[in-house]
């Protein structure tokens, strides 16, 4: 999922987001209960409405936003509280609001209200936020009143197996539409991140969608889809794109650099992107004029190729040679599958 984080993905209209082969978008309640602030949104006729994108939309839950952006964060059993980032405002969020929330937004998948934490922490604080999570998950549960969205669970555990575990059983018993991992992507290496996910999707339903939260880089969603997941979000082909890197076969160019100066070639021979029908002569031209044009086309490029990876995977898994395209991919961008 491309991240539209306020109701855009930034920098492209949403027929360019279509055009990447992408289906389902993301949102965040978090920035869109502070500005334009959920009853706007509302009023507006609901987030595929006001941004104009028909197809599905997740939202996610605020937990992840409070811990990552917000100041003066404190999390007791009843609610998040934090401090806007925006206006300093403070405002509460407990489970039931946050579903509230995603319920005016209108979403199609809604995620439950989680305590994320910073890794690593005390046992007992990963512990702590790990049974507040469960239980915050059961008030989102039966706070939950649209048959038409339907609501995922997230495990948490930090990078203990046995936490993880144990969540991810727990939440398994619940009647949850989808499955995701989070508290991942926090500072932990990309092999811990692949361990945690080895060991908590097999507790998972194989008959829902596994979706790893906030995650990655093109080596980390193969990695993951050998572990099981199904479903991923992240900002790096939008965030990067704005600064200049374009994601491609070969590993990740610099569009900066001066070696492209006078650069003929396009990012990728045969990518049907918009950044890939002129050189990178005239994209590093781009950014090196500050142009808002070469953040539009990289983000471009950027999400064409994530689209592309992830399709290539599904056909590769339908027709059993996943292994193989892996590590042939993986060889390419520089690293021996693990
Ligand atoms: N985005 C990335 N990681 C997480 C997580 O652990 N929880 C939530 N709610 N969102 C996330
Ligand atoms: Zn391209």
């Amino acid at each position: 999922m491309p991240v539209g984080t306020q109701g855009t993905v930034k920098g492209l209209t949403i027929d360019q987001v279509a055009s990447t082969g992408a289906d389902m978008i993301l949102g965040n309640t978090y920035h869109l209960r502070l500005r334009p602030g959920h009853e706007t949104v509302a009023r507006l006729g609901g987030l595929h409405a006001m941004s104009g994108w028909d197809g599905p939309i997740l939202t996610d839950s605020g937990g992840f936003q409070v811990f990552s952006l917000g100041s003066l964060n404190q999390v007791t059993e009843q609610a998040a509280t934090f401090r806007s980032h925006i206006d300093g405002a403070i405002v509460v969020l407990t489970p039931e609001h946050s579903i509230e929330i995603q319920e005016a937004l209108g979403s199609d998948v809604a995620m439950v209200l989680d305590h994320v934490i910073a890794l690593p922490a005390p046992q007992a604080e990963v512990e702590d936020a790990l049974a507040r999570s469960i239980r915050w998950a059961a008030r989102c549960r039966a706070a939950s009143t649209r048959s038409d969205q339907a609501l995922f669970a997230i495990v948490q555990g930090g990078l203990d197996a046995q936490l993880r575990r144990q969540c991810a059983t727990e939440l398994a018993a619940m009647p949850f539409e989808g499955y995701a991992v989070g508290g991942l992507s926090v500072g932990e290496t990309p092999e811990e991140m692949y361990a945690t996910a080895a060991i908590t999707t097999p507790h998972l339903p194989v008959d829902k969608p596994r979706y790893l939260m906030g995650v990655g880089t093109p080596r980390d969603l193969i990695e993951n889809v050998a572990r099981g997941i199904d479903l991923f979000d992240c900002v790096m082909p939008t965030r990067n794109g704005r600064n200049g890197l374009a994601f491609t076969d070969e590993g990740p160019l610099k569009l900066r650099n001066a070696t492209h100066r006078e650069d003929q070639r396009p990012l990728m021979q045969d990518c049907e992107c918009l950044a890939c029908r002129h050189s990178r002569g005239y994209l590093r031209h781009l950014f090196n004029a500050k142009e808002m044009l070469g953040p539009t086309l990289l983000s471009h490029h950027n999400l064409t190729y994530y689209g592309r990876l992830m399709s290539e995977v599904r056909t590769a898994l339908e027709q059993g040679r996943f292994e193989e395209y892996a590590a042939g991919k993986l060889r390419g961008w520089g690293y021996e599958p693990i």
